[in-house]
């Protein structure tokens, strides 16, 4: 099992969906993380996708829950997807991540999830780059993501819509060679 210090990373099961649907409508969720005003969580619908969606995702996402070892306490989600799937060796790769419980957010665990699921890309997925996507606005999102090393790499203008105006959406990455090097200073 995937683990860090402090949390380990549960595979999403169809009865993550109702947690996933309420930390998704949390305020700090919907603002920096989906961005959708539109969202309403619909439990029957997803129910009824949930078998389609494992079949699109066999071989190209992984989600996990993120638990606190300790306590046994869910605070997020967090996966990763190949990038990149035309590529004879799929080497890009993009994850993502939200910590949905208010109570732990700023304690260190985006930081965590990040190097835990970066180093399990780089080690045993064999990923050559792997990247982000974050709203420009989302500045302790960036602040975490430069900590672990993700360099700016693109700027999609006008990207989102949110709360009266539209929003950027950057991207940062981080390359095996930079990896490797960080492994070496101790960062992962
Ligand atoms: C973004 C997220 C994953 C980061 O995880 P986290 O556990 O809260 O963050 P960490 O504690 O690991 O690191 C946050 C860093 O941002 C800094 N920070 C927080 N607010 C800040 C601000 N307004 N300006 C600058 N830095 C800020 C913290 O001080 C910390 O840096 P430090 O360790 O150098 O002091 C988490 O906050 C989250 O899920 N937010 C809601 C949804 C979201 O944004 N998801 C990501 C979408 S791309």
């Amino acid at each position: 099992m995937l683990e860090s210090k402090r949390l380990k990373f549960v595979a999403y099961e169809k009865e993550d969906l109702a947690l996933d649907e309420k930390w998704m409508t949390s305020a700090d969720v919907k603002k920096f993380f989906f961005a959708n005003p539109y969202f309403l969580p619909e439990p029957e619908r997803d129910e009824k996708m949930w078998d389609h969606w494992m079949e699109e995702a066999r071989g190209k996402w992984c989600i996990y829950k993120a638990v606190v070892k300790k306590t046994g306490q869910p605070i997020g989600m967090c996966g990763f997807s190949i990038e990149d799937e035309a590529s004879t060796i799929p080497g890009r790769y993009e994850l993502w991540l939200y910590i949905g419980e208010t109570a732990e957010l700023e304690k260190g665990y985006g930081t965590e999830i990040i190097q835990t699921l970066t180093r399990a890309l780089f080690d045993f997925y064999a990923a050559h780059t792997v990247m982000l996507c974050y709203h420009a606005y989302n500045i302790r999102g960036k602040r975490c993501y430069e900590k672990c090393g993700f360099k700016y790499e693109a700027r999609l203008r006008e990207h989102t819509f949110w709360e009266g105006s539209w929003h950027d959406m950057e991207v940062r990455s981080i390359t095996r060679p930079e990896y490797e090097r960080l492994k070496r200073k101790g960062v992962y």
